[in-house]
Formats: C-alpha cells, sequence, structure tokens
C-alpha cells in the first residue's frame, strides 16, 4: 500500500531525520527535483531506492538558475500531485523547503565553475550552473546523502555537479541514470507541457535527429558535416537551434573524430517559446 512520505520544509527536521536513519547504519539517497515530477523523475526515485534504504526527495524551484526573462514565476508547481506519485515509490521524505530556507537574509556565496560549465547551456544561460552548482552543494551538505541520483537528461548539468562534489570534497557518490522517454521519443521534462499541440508533434525530431547524427558519425561520415545536417534538418522542421555539438563524454571538452574518445552529442533548440534539451551518446 502507497505510504505518503513525510514533508519538511526546513533544514533542520531534513537533519534531525537523517541522523535518526544513520544512527540506526541506514543509507540515503537523495534526488534533487524542481517538482512537476514525471516518469523521468520518478526513475531517478527507483534507482534512488536500489541504492539505499532510505531516499529523501527535495523539491525547489531555485530561483537564482533562473534568468530574469526566463520561466520562474510560470513553472509548474504541483506538490500536491508530486507528494502523490512519491508515496507509490515508497519515498521516506520530501524536503520543500522555501526560498527564505535556502537563501536567508544576507546570502551571498556563489559556487563558481569551469570545465565542464563552460559552453553549451552556458553560452544562452550563463547565470544557469552558478545556481545550479550553489544549490545542489546545498541541498548535498544539507542532506547529508551518500548517493545523490541525477538524469543524463540534463548532461551537462550531471558533469557540472558531479565536478563540483569531487572538487570540493562533498561526501556524497553522484550517480546518472539514462534518460526516460514519450514513446515517440522526446526527452520527458516538465517544460514539455508548455508546447502547443502542433509544436508536441514536432518535438521528437530533435532525437530522431541525435540519433541519425550518431549513426551517421559512427558509420565514417565527417562528424561537421553530420552536425551540419543536423542543424539544417531541424531549422527545416521548425526548430531555431541554440546548438548541436558533438563532444567528449567525460569532460565536454571538443573532438574532432570517432578516435577522440567516448562522444556525446548534445542539442537545445527551441520551438515557438520552448527550449527543448536532449543529448545521447555516440
Ligand atoms: P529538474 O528539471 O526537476 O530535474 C530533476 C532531475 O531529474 C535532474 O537530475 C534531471 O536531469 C532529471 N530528469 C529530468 N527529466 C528526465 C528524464 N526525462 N529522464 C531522466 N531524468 C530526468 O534539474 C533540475 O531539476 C534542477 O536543475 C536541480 C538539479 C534540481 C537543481 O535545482
Amino acid at each position: 500500500m502507497a505510504r505518503k512520505p513525510a514533508i519538511v520544509h526546513t533544514v533542520k527536521s531534513l537533519r534531525a531525520r537523517v541522523a535518526a536513519w544513520r544512527k540506526a547504519g541506514e543509507k540515503v539517497a537523495l534526488v534533487p527535483t524542481m517538482g512537476a515530477l514525471h516518469s523521468g523523475h520518478l526513475a531517478l526515485v527507483e534507482e534512488a531506492r536500489r541504492k539505499a534504504r532510505r531516499v529523501v526527495v527535495s523539491i525547489f524551484v531555485n530561483p537564482t538558475q533562473f534568468a530574469p526573462s526566463e520561466d520562474f514565476t510560470r513553472y509548474p508547481r504541483t506538490l500536491k500531485d508530486d507528494v502523490r506519485k512519491l508515496a507509490d515509490l515508497d519515498t521516506d521524505l520530501v524536503f520543500a523547503p522555501d526560498i527564505p530556507e535556502m537563501y536567508p537574509t544576507g546570502f551571498c556565496t556563489k559556487v563558481t565553475l569551469g570545465g565542464p560549465a563552460e559552453d553549451l547551456e552556458s553560452v544562452a544561460r550563463p547565470h544557469f550552473f552558478g545556481g545550479v552548482a550553489t544549490v545542489v552543494c546545498k541541498l548535498l551538505l544539507q542532506c547529508g546523502a551518500d548517493f545523490a541520483v541525477f538524469g543524463e537528461k540534463d548532461y551537462q548539468q550531471l558533469l557540472v555537479v558531479r565536478t563540483m562534489a569531487r572538487d570540493l570534497d562533498v561526501p556524497c557518490v553522484i550517480h546518472g541514470l539514462a534518460t526516460i522517454r514519450e514513446a515517440d521519443g522526446l526527452a520527458m521534462s516538465s517544460r514539455n507541457t508548455y508546447l502547443s499541440a502542433e509544436h508536441r508533434a514536432v518535438a521528437p525530431v530533435l532525437y530522431r535527429n541525435l540519433i541519425d547524427t550518431a549513426i551517421h558519425i559512427r558509420e565514417g561520415s565527417s562528424i561537421a558535416w553530420a552536425l551540419r545536417e543536423a542543424r539544417s534538418n531541424l531549422s527545416m522542421s521548425g526548430f531555431r537551434v541554440d546548438y548541436f555539438e558533438a563532444r567528449n563524454a567525460i569532460d565536454l571538452s571538443p573532438i574532432n573524430s570517432l578516435g577522440d574518445g567516448p562522444i556525446r552529442l548534445l542539442a537545445a533548440a527551441w520551438l515557438g517559446k520552448t527550449r527543448l534539451i536532449d543529448n545521447i551518446p555516440v
């Protein structure tokens, strides 16, 4: 039977719960989210459940990772539904802080990044990874989890978080989980609800082009040519492409050929006012 998770809103109560589990010798896994949970998030929770006896899901729409022009105020907030979905997965605890709990008056510290945070998402969203890395660093330290699970859907974010945890000696193992997709290939995202019916029908073309590009590259086509093809196909289908790139899968450094190491294709493109991102291994 579904067991409704406890909900706490303060760092103090989060720490008290986790401390009790630790005393009993139980491992803890954290899944950081902004809520509006879909099957992609729920797969992370299931993975967390496989890793640890206790699972904490944080739900916090983090204002510092949104630019003023972005969708912070209209980002979907569905706490009641989220908690119901988490109950079905036997989640132990939901941590849902408010903004002053996370950013009290006088808060002024920020994680500064290099390496995998440079380029790609950071070109269109220069504020983004600083906000993400700072809030994730806080969540990892607040919770004190042994493991945290992130989606490959946000591949650059996963690498940024992993690098931040390593560089700052945050004692938490970061796990990545493959992207969960709709039946037609579109990567699940809380922002997919913004798509009009017309754009929703076109949206899977992004994934289709990632797959085709991977095939072209594996079959020996020039990477530069395959990327140009994909960008042009997407433009013809009505996307406005921010980037469609092939990068080293470990550190996102540029690559020129199949022999340069494991390759990840990463893309971001607009359909109307909705920005989609996706990526796959070659
Ligand atoms: P959010 O977009 O809610 O995503 C929470 C986690 O779910 C992230 O690790 C993301 O990569 C993962 N996720 C989203 N869609 C997925 C899918 N289709 N398949 C698998 N995993 C998926 O990412 C954030 O929130 C925030 O930036 C956060 C890390 C919580 C910091 O505020």
